[in-house]
């Protein structure tokens, strides 16, 4: 990217998001707090403490199964589509809540002793005396850690710096930070030897979470399956242009890629499905002034050549297409990044002599993001700003 860093950047969309969001946050500990604490006869500091801490550690899991849910929820249900854009706040929003629990709990438990409070979390305070004695906090602490990178590297600053793919490797260590703290919830209500009930919502939150990803991956190996046999050039058939609906697209394996093959005013042309901005499935959105749109963040490209509008200049491949017998084709490999394809003309259907795309496009260089066309919102995030 090359315009400014800007740390965060609140549409007003979000801004509302996250004002709800912390009132959730704020009602949740109050009421944990204040019926757990109604529970005990006279509470003292240090009870009233673990039961803040318990407050916050529940809450931040509740908040990680959101977080890891509304990915294969999207991809089920396209309606979860509007709660991407708020997944990386409320990621953040999780770190604060668990840090919070981490850093209160080891007030609590490792700040008295000889130890330092580090060596105390690792060494169990210790008070190994049998497997109940697990130093249980050493993967709550783990944990801590991969979400603090994550927390770190949310800004699209370190898309760009990590790259998209590793970017997104980054973010899949969430999983591994959930089973990380799945382990250190279960050894530590079971070190507590409290009711078990906490350890069976665990396990039930994790069987959600596991059948939403195996639903939503389902939705995607049934789609691949579809893909048909290749033409004497590699050219995969699509199906016929009527079949998809303007200004949508159908989505086809070619070879280990998803390519989105978009039908316009213009005609069909085919891009690469992954968005380079989060690797948002390009071809679940739809099209706006003649643009594709993802649907996760609103980042837009040119179907033509895959380019975004000024001031962004990130591009997305693009691929050949050809109609054989009424069948739409798409190429074995993409053109090289950037190449001007034509939109391949659909018998039938009359083109805009002048879309907006077009005259943006033929423009290209000397268009400011102050001289865009009416209808065409350029999102914040394809001017490179936090979301
Ligand atoms: C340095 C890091 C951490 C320390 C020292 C720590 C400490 C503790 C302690 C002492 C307990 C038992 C509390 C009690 O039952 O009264 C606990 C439970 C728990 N912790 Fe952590 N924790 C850490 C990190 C995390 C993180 C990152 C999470 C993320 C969500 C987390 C989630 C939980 C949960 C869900 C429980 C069970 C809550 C309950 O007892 O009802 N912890 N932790």
């Amino acid at each position: 990217m090359t315009t400014p860093y800007r740390a965060i950047q609140w549409t007003k969309q979000k801004a509302y998001f996250d004002l709800a969001l912390l009132c959730a946050v704020f009602l949740y500990l109050t009421l944990f707090t204040a019926i757990s604490l109604a529970r005990i006869a006279r509470p003292d500091y240090p009870e009233i403490g673990a039961v803040v801490s318990r407050a916050l550690a529940t809450l931040a899991l509740l908040l990680l199964h959101f977080v890891l849910a509304i990915g294969p929820l999207s991809r089920i249900n396209p309606a979860f589509v509007v709660l991407i854009p708020h997944r990386r706040h409320l990621g953040v929003v999780m770190f604060l809540v668990a840090m919070a629990h981490a850093g209160l709990s080891t007030v609590l438990r490792h700040t008295g002793g000889v130890l330092n409070p580090l060596a105390s979390i690792v060494l169990g305070n210790g008070q190994i005396v049998s497997p109940g004695e697990w130093p249980f906090e050493v993967f709550g602490l783990a944990a801590l850690i991969v979400l603090a990178a994550q927390a770190a590297t949310s800004h699209d600053f370190w898309i760009a710096y990590l790259s998209p793919e590793g970017w997104k490797r980054l973010q899949m260590l969430g999983y591994v930070a959930y089973a990380l703290i799945l382990v250190h919830a279960v050894l530590g209500v079971v070190r507590e030897s409290r009711n078990p009930l906490f350890a069976i919502l665990l396990i039930a939150g994790m069987v959600v979470l596991l059948l939403l990803h195996r639903k939503a991956a389902a939705i995607e190996w049934a789609r691949d399956r579809e893909t048909g046999i290749p033409d004497s050039e590699g050219y995969i058939p699509v199906c016929p242009p009527e079949h998809i609906p303007l200004g949508r697209a159908r989505i086809v394996r070619v070879g280990n890629e998803r390519v989105a093959v978009f039908r316009y005013w213009q005609g069909i042309s085919a891009v690469s499905n992954v968005c380079p901005h989060q690797c948002g499935p390009l071809g679940e959105g739809g099209m706006v002034a003649g643009c594709v749109r993802c649907p996760w963040h609103g980042a837009i490209f040119f179907p033509q050549n895959g380019l975004a509008p000024p001031p962004n200049d990130q591009c997305v491949p693009t691929f050949p297409v050809k109609l054989v017998d009424g069948c739409i084709y798409v190429g074995p490999a993409p053109f090289p990044l950037g190449y001007e394809s034509h939109p391949l003309p659909v018998p039938g259907q009359k083109g805009r002599a002048a879309s907006v795309a077009g005259q943006i496009q033929s423009e290209r260089g000397v268009v400011s993001s102050q001289r865009k066309p009416a209808g065409l919102e350029l999102p914040a995030e394809t001017a490179g700003e936090e979301i």
